[in-house]
């Protein structure tokens, strides 16, 4: 008789946790996951944008290539979940554009184009007539264009759905609680409720930690691993009746401001995202007014678009813009969060990383070294003695 794979509790259900959570009953785990709203945080807002070449950003070479390394899991990862859970990610190859307006737009697209070519990343320089060819509904003053056929984009909705069946049907239980890690004799045994219903425990081998923005704030934490994760608020928006409009996302520079346009197969047309250092979720007047401002510049036909929904949710970032995965001092307790802008992105390679550290302590993936969860010191505590 085989022996009964480790118990694992799983805090937090957006699409980190529950892909974690999923590749680890796959392969063996009993596994629960803690969630009072699975998929409801900023999964549920994700642009879905795949794309590691057109978000490269100076400075952040670590970072690009554990988004590679993701990146190329992709297509066998959608495949899996589709045939695991019945529900299509609605995986995109059509690259994307990335187009500016004016000069100053030009200047920038001219900028992600050279930081492509020092990285040795693939893109083309479309000309003004082969960007209409490509996208004949954008404005005719879009003039500047590089075509990134490498980029991807999925549903994120789609990839929720399809994690929550792929999970339930490999075993997983929900459970629709917060919960907080019980230490004892200097190990994380389990998880007890930390909200207002009747208490509950769940004693286990392993807790993933992967409740995206609120996870150094759950109980105990703090004394465990210093996760500094700050607030990101993004407002999306989603407009119907745009079938046909578009064959490729298309991320655009105008006069200034930043937009991105992502296709969806059910003839929704998503319109992203505002970047506030913000920590509520309200959707305003002035996220709206700024994204389709920019987004009707770019795209005149959005202004006949209906709205669909509207919604603001709370990316997890970190100082330095990489995640936050891995052991910590205190055995029993694995970590992946601070995602940021890149959660749906990181998911494969996090999925596998933390598999790999649940089932057999180590992992070879190479390029997660950078973002070990334990790169950051706790903050340094003022002692009236220390004072001169
Ligand atoms: N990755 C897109 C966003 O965070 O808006």
């Amino acid at each position: 008789m085989s022996s009964p794979g480790p118990r694992v509790v799983v805090l937090g259900g957006g699409v980190i946790g529950l892909a974690c959570a999923w590749s680890l009953a796959s392969r063996g785990a009993d596994v629960e996951l803690w969630d009072p709203a699975p998929g409801q945080g900023a999964s549920h807002a994700a642009g879905g944008m795949l794309a590691p070449v057109s978000e490269a950003t100076y400075e952040e070479e670590d970072l690009l290539a554990l988004a590679l390394a993701s990146h190329a899991r992709w297509p066998d990862f959608a495949a899996r979940l589709e045939a695991a859970s019945d529900i299509s990610p609605d995986l995109h190859t059509e690259g994307a554009l990335h187009v500016g307006m004016d000069l100053d737009d030009a200047r920038e697209v001219w900028r992600t184009a050279d930081l492509l070519e020092r990285y040795s990343l693939p893109y083309q320089r479309l000309s003004s007539r082969e960007l209409r060819r490509v996208a004949p509904a954008l404005a005719p003053g879009a003039r500047t264009a590089l075509l990134v056929e490498s980029d991807l984009w999925v549903d994120n909705r789609f990839v929720v759905q399809g994690l929550l069946a792929a999970a339930a049907r490999a075993g997983v239980e929900l459970v629709a609680r917060r919960g907080a890690p019980i230490v004892e004799g200097g190990r994380v045994v389990g998880v007890a409720s930390c909200d207002h219903g009747t208490p509950r425990e769940s004693r286990c081998d392993t807790v993933v930690l992967a409740a995206g923005v609120d996870s150094g704030s759950v109980p105990g934490v703090a004394e465990l691993v210093t996760l500094p994760l700050r607030p990101v608020k993004g407002q999306i928006l989603r407009m119907g009746g745009a079938r046909g409009l578009l064959d490729h996302t298309v991320r655009g520079t105008v006069h200034g401001d930043h937009v991105y346009l992502i296709p969806r197969v059910t003839g929704e047309l998503v319109i992203g995202a505002t970047s506030e250092e913000l920590d509520d979720t309200h959707v305003t007047g002035r996220g709206l007014l700024e994204l389709l401002r920019a987004a009707t510049t770019l795209l005149p036909e959005v202004g006949e678009l209906t709205l669909v929904d509207a919604v603001a949710r709370l990316r997890p970032g970190t100082p330095d813009n990489g995640p936050l995965l891995g052991l910590v001092g205190t055995p029993g307790l694995v970590v992946a969060t601070g995602h940021f802008r890149h959660g749906m992105l990181l998911t494969p390679v996090t999925a596998d990383l933390v598999t790999d550290l649940v089932l057999d302590g180590v992992s070879d993936i190479a390029e997660a070294t950078p973002f070990a969860a334990t790169r950051y010191p706790p903050p340094s505590r003022h002692h009236p003695e220390d004072s001169p």
